[in-house]
């Protein structure tokens, strides 16, 4: 018999592509969403993938009787990983609470139902954006983390917080905390992909639009950072990568490693924003228009992974070339825009 994993957040981006890989690894997927960010279009995208739709149950997990309802349906789980989060960087600085109530309010409810109803494993999504701005590149899991500049950070970090806290007290609990740096692209088959809310704040899905002609131009936020070519650095992950380290995270755990794991999820590599531009073009033949504006405010001015812990403990590295990737963000670009 498979064993049953709930997926938190499962029909956002991040989600969906973690739903196949689950499934394509043998195990049984029930998501949770309350579709604040995202439609069960994902699900449908997943089944086309797989052959297999996912159970899938609309809760908020900030709600506790609502998500109490949902464990106690599934209470056989044998993990839990939670994506469900508001993730606005922007809008997480004007509207704190809102952030703070979701975020860490939907998480201390799954810790308090998964020892409600025996459910030991938890995979959370933590994010780079905890190293602030690194003293030392690459950063690695012991790079000394820096206070967060944004409640969104700030809910990452508190995040982290409260897992190891709940994990000591609670020994039954065990825990994966995955540090993502800048995930991109999209499934192979274009069934499913980033799915922006009206303009986009991320530079990849910004590159799409743009290059759909949804966007006029791409605003490239400085060029005068102390980089090798002036603009800032970021190690872009494939989404698929992405999602198959969860599988391996849960299959460490489920093998009986105990506590809590700490890892980074990346590729090893920085790219600069006009490197990325470059090879988007090589990758797919179609030219970004950009300028050059103003640094955004926030903006670190480089940070990659040393992504050796995973490899060495999860047995999981990227594998995807960028190039590869690129031509996936596109292919589900020109989907969504019906693009031929
Ligand atoms: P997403 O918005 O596409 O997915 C999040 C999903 O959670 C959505 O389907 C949304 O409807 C759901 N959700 C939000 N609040 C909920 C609640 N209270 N109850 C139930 N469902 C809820 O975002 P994503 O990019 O897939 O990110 C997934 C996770 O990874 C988030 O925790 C995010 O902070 C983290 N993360 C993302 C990135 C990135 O670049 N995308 C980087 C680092 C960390
Ligand atoms: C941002 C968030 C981070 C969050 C992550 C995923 C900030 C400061 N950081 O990371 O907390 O975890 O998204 O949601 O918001 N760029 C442009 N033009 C654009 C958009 C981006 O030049 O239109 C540049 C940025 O300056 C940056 C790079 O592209 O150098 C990547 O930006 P982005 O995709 O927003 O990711 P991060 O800033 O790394």
């Amino acid at each position: 018999m498979s064993q049953k994993i709930i997926v938190t957040g499962g029909a956002g981006y991040i989600g969906s592509h973690t739903c196949v890989a689950l499934i394509e690894a043998g195990f049984e997927v029930v998501v949770f969403d309350n579709l604040s960010n995202s439609t069960t279009a994902s699900l449908d995208g997943v089944a086309r993938i797989t052959g297999t739709r996912p159970e899938f149950i609309n809760v908020d997990c900030a709600d506790i009787a609502a998500l109490r309802a949902a464990f106690a349906a599934h209470r056989d789980a044998v993990g839990v990983i939670h994506f469900a989060a508001y993730k606005a960087v922007g809008e997480s600085v004007e509207k704190p609470l809102l952030y703070y109530r979701n975020n860490l309010g939907g998480l201390i409810n799954v810790l308090d139902l998964m020892r409600e109803f025996d459910v030991p494993n938890i995979v959370f999504s933590s994010s780079a954006t905890v190293y602030g701005v690194p003293d030392t590149l690459p950063v690695t899991e012991e790079t000394p983390l820096q206070p967060a500049t944004s409640p969104y950070g700030a809910t990452k970090v508190m995040g982290e917080n409260i897992i190891r806290d709940a994990v000591r007290a609670y020994p039954q609990l065990r825990a994966t905390l995955l540090r993502y740096f800048n995930p991109i692209g999209a499934h192979p088959s274009a069934e499913i992909g980033e799915l922006p809310n009206g303009v986009p704040n991320n530079l990849m899905p910004y590159i799409t639009q743009t290059a759909a002609g949804i966007r006029e131009c791409l605003n490239i936020f400085g060029d005068d950072y102390d980089t090798p070519d002036g603009f800032c650095v970021r190690d872009y992950i494939d989404i698929n990568d992405l999602a198959r380290a969860h599988v391996a995270a849960l299959r460490h755990m489920l093998n009986g490693a105990d506590g809590v794991g700490t890892f980074n999820l990346g590729t090893g590599r920085g790219a600069s924003v006009m490197e990325l531009v470059n090879a988007f073009r090589t990758a797919t033949g179609v030219d970004v228009p950009y300028k050059i504006a103003a640094r955004r405010a926030g903006d670190v001015p480089a940070i990659w992974a040393n992504a050796d812990l995973a490899a060495r403990v999860l047995n999981w590295h990227a594998t995807v070339p960028l190039g590869e990737t690129l031509a996936s963000a596109w292919r589900w670009q020109k989907q969504v825009s019906g693009i031929k």
